[in-house]
């Protein structure tokens, strides 16, 4: 045991703050990737001061980035209109990021981050049950007001059956609605998503820590004799409606034969609803969770800070893709995620 201690670093480091910081550090890395600008491979060390400068002024307006074009923008959005061929950085084999960002997987690769999802969630079960050797590694290393301001037993089995159940449900969908298809997405992207995906898995109950390290779980623990407070009784059918939306948008995206404006009626005033119907489940999730006396459970809203960035910027993506492809007006009114907010 005290060989694992050492091999995962220092005592102090909570693994609350850790699982925090590589939500945090995980957005401001799409954050930077989508607005790092583009410079040409011959560009001149001498120019950068005043490139650097114009880059404030370039806030405000369309950004052709090549970080971004390397390694965010995936699926439909990789394939071919004249605007983002001529955005597309020239591929330069001798820079490391150029290098990299020759390692493309199939965008269909989505199922394994699922699989990653769901084996999250059982390994954790089993581990929280027996209280194992993974849970007590977590436990021994957690700050004490972290254990004090703990979630009930009865929270975490609910947050961790909804994660479980959004985990196999895209994992289902990604088999049902498979469809041929040669877009892809950067291995950089694959990784961060596998990395998310298992992160997850264990941020859904970590706040609980307290509440599992100091009880001896019996059959009981698990019946819920109590009524259904008001934030269970709002958060749960937000999530099931979420989910249902958003199993309804992918499957409609499965219908289309080739890639068209989608015209389902939930898509007739939102470019993306099956990213905002994610940010919803997300948030469900940071509010079913919060410990006793807080609003929200701080380490799934850094989740959802990461989900919500990253799906944002692809919603943007996307509606500049479909305008490219189809024309200003086929998405022109449409809200990015969520009518009335973005
Ligand atoms: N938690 C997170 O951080 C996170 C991050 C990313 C995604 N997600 C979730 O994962 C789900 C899938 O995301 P995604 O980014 O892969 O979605 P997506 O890019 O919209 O693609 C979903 C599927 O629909 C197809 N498609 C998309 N637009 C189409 C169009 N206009 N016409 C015809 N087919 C179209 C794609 O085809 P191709 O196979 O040809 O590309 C793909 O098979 C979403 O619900 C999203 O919320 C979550």
């Amino acid at each position: 045991m005290d060989v694992l201690h050492k091999a995962i670093g220092t005592p102090e480091m909570d693994p609350i703050d850790t699982l925090r910081l590589f939500f945090l550090l995980s957005a401001a890395t799409v954050c930077e990737f989508a607005i790092v600008p583009q410079l040409p491979n011959d560009f001149p060390s001498s120019k950068l001061t005043e490139r650097c400068a114009n880059l404030f002024q370039a806030f405000s307006i369309s950004i052709p980035s090549s970080l971004r074009t390397r390694f965010l923008v995936y699926g439909p959005r990789t394939t071919s209109t004249p605007a983002a061929t001529a955005e597309r950085p020239e591929i330069n084999r001798s820079t490391f990021l150029d290098y990299l960002a020759t390692w493309q997987v199939p965008h269909r690769y989505f199922t394994h981050f699922y699989i990653a999802s769901v084996l999250s969630s059982v390994f954790w079960f089993f581990q929280l049950a027996c209280r194992g050797t993974a849970f007590q590694l977590v436990a021994a290393r957690m700050s004490e007001e972290h254990l004090q301001q703990s979630m009930s037993l009865t929270q975490v089995l609910i947050c961790w059956i909804l994660l479980a159940i959004q985990g196999g449900r895209r994992l289902w969908e990604s088999y049902k609605f498979a469809k041929p298809s040669s877009s892809q997405m950067s291995v950089a992207h694959w990784f961060l998503g596998i990395t998310f995906y298992m992160a997850a898995g264990m941020a859904i109950w970590v706040e609980g820590c307290g509440a599992i390290r100091s009880y001896n779980l019996t059959l009981d623990d698990i019946k819920m004799t109590n009524a259904p407070t008001a934030r269970t009784f709002f958060c749960v059918p937000l999530f099931l409606m979420m989910s249902g939306l958003q199993h309804d948008c992918h499957h409609f995206l499965f219908s289309l034969k080739k890639y068209t404006v989608p015209d389902h009626p939930i898509f007739r005033t939102v470019v993306c609803p099956h990213y905002g119907a994610e940010c919803l489940i997300y948030l469900s999730l940071a509010l079913l969770a919060a410990p006793p006396g807080h609003l929200v459970n701080k380490t799934m809203l850094t989740c959802l800070g990461f989900v919500a960035v990253n799906l944002a910027l692809t919603a943007r993506t996307t509606k500049d893709w479909y305008k490219e492809k189809f024309g200003l007006a086929s998405v022109q009114d449409r809200w990015l995620m969520i009518p009335w907010v973005y």
